[in-house]
C-alpha cells in the first residue's frame, strides 16, 4: 500500500511539474512578441509573431496565392525567405524543386514567424487586392456546377488579364469553423471591371459545400486577386488551341470574351471535355461565339456516353479528340485547364505532335 501511495505521488509531482513546464514553454518560447518583416530590402512590416508567414502577410494585406488555404496541400504559396524562417520542414519538400531550394524558396503557410525576416515577393503581388463583393447571381449551369457572379462596391474595379484568379474567402460556416481561402478562375471577361463570373463545382470540400449549400443571392462574400501566370499571350499569331474540362472552361471563356472584344482575328479551336450531354453548359454562348469570332471552331466530346443520349459528336476524353484533330505543331500554341491527369494526358498528346514546351500553357487545378 505504501508502495502505491509513494507511486502515486511520484507520478503526480512528474506530470504536474511537466504541465508547468509546458504552460512556461508556451507563455516563453511561444511567445514570440513583435517581429519584423523586411520585404524585397524596402518595405518593413511590424507583425506579432507565432503565425504562418502566409497569414501574418495577410494580416498586411499582402496576397500570397494560396489555393489549400494553408494547409500545405497546393504547393501556391512560394516565396522567397532570404533571413529568418529556420529549417525546411518536410511537408514543404515534396512541394519544391532542387533549383527552388537552392534559391531559399519557402512555403509560406507552412514557415512561422519567430525571428525578424527578410523575405521577397514578386512585385506584381502588390497590385493584389482584397475586394468586398455582393454574390448577384446564382445559377445552375450543370447538376454539379454553379454560375456566381459576384459584383464589386461601387465605384471598386478589379483589372486582371483574361485567364487569371481570384481566391475567394470561406467564412465558417454550420460544421466548419476554419476560414479558408479557395482560388477559382475568372470566366468574364477583363472589360467587365465591375463583376467577376466564376464556375463552382461541387466536390464536397469546405468552399464548394458553402456554395453550393449555404451561399445566397444578396450575400457579401470576400475576394482578393488577381492571380496567375496562365493568362492570353496576345504578342503571336500562332493558332490557339484551347482545350478545357468541366469548370476548366472558366479561363478559356474570359479569353475567347477578350478575343471577341477586341476584335482579334486569329485561328482558334476550342476542345472541351464532360462526362455526359448534361455536363456541357454555355453552349449557346459558345454558339454565339462561333458566329462573332474570325475564325472559331468548337469541339466537345464525352466521356461517358449512353444510348440514350443520341449524342453524334465526339467520344472520348479531351485528348483523344486532339489526337485525332491536330495534324501537327505548325504555328500554334495551346491552352490547357483541367484536372492534373488531363493536363498530364494532353501535354502528351501536343509533344508527340511536336509541340514544345514554350507554347503549351496550362493551369492545373
Ligand atoms: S501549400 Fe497551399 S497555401 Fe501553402
Amino acid at each position: 500500500m505504501q508502495t502505491i501511495l509513494t507511486t502515486t505521488a511520484i507520478v503526480t509531482a512528474f506530470t504536474g511539474i511537466l504541465a508547468f513546464l509546458l504552460t512556461l514553454a508556451n507563455k516563453t518560447i511561444a511567445n514570440y512578441g513583435e517581429l519584423k518583416i523586411t520585404i524585397n530590402d524596402e518595405k518593413e512590416h511590424i507583425v506579432q509573431g507565432g503565425s504562418s508567414l502566409l497569414s501574418s502577410l495577410i494580416d498586411e494585406k499582402i496576397f500570397i496565392p494560396s489555393a489549400c488555404g494553408g494547409k500545405g496541400t497546393c504547393g501556391y504559396c512560394k516565396v522567397k525567405v532570404l533571413e529568418g524562417g529556420g529549417p525546411i520542414l518536410p511537408t514543404e519538400l515534396p512541394w519544391l524543386t532542387e533549383e527552388e531550394l537552392d534559391d531559399n524558396i519557402r512555403l509560406s503557410c507552412q514557415c512561422k514567424v519567430k525571428e525578424d525576416m527578410k523575405i521577397e515577393v514578386p512585385e506584381e503581388l502588390f497590385n493584389v487586392k482584397e475586394y468586398e463583393t455582393t454574390v448577384e447571381l446564382i445559377e445552375d449551369m450543370t447538376p454539379e456546377i454553379k454560375k456566381l457572379r459576384l459584383r464589386l462596391n461601387e465605384g471598386e474595379e478589379i483589372n486582371f488579364k483574361p485567364g487569371q484568379y481570384i481566391q475567394l474567402k470561406v467564412p465558417t460556416y454550420k460544421g466548419n469553423d476554419e476560414e479558408v481561402f479557395k482560388a477559382y478562375s475568372i470566366a468574364s471577361s477583363p472589360m467587365n471591371k465591375n463583376y467577376i463570373d466564376l464556375y463552382i463545382g461541387y466536390t464536397g470540400g469546405i468552399a464548394t459545400t458553402y456554395i453550393h449549400k449555404f451561399l445566397k443571392e444578396g450575400n457579401r462574400v470576400k475576394i482578393n486577386g488577381p492571380y496567375g501566370d496562365f493568362y492570353y499571350h496576345g504578342e503571336t499569331n500562332r493558332e490557339m488551341i484551347l482545350i478545357a474540362v468541366a469548370t476548366g472552361i472558366a479561363p478559356i471563356l474570359s479569353i475567347l470574351r477578350h478575343i471577341k472584344e477586341n476584335n482579334i482575328k486569329r485561328k482558334v479551336t476550342f476542345y472541351f471535355g464532360a462526362k455526359t450531354p448534361d455536363d456541357l453548359f454555355e453552349l449557346d454562348l459558345i454558339k454565339n461565339l462561333e458566329e462573332e469570332l474570325y475564325d472559331f471552331r468548337f469541339i466537345s466530346t464525352l466521356s461517358r456516353v449512353k444510348e440514350e443520349h443520341n449524342w453524334t459528336g465526339e467520344e472520348g476524353r479531351v485528348n483523344v479528340a486532339l489526337e485525332k484533330y491536330i495534324q501537327g505543331a505548325g504555328n500554334k500554341e495551346a491552352y490547357l485547364c483541367g484536372s492534373p491527369p488531363m493536363i498530364d494526358s494532353v501535354i502528351k498528346v501536343l509533344t508527340e505532335k511536336g509541340f514544345t514546351e514554350d507554347v503549351i500553357y496550362y493551369d492545373k487545378f
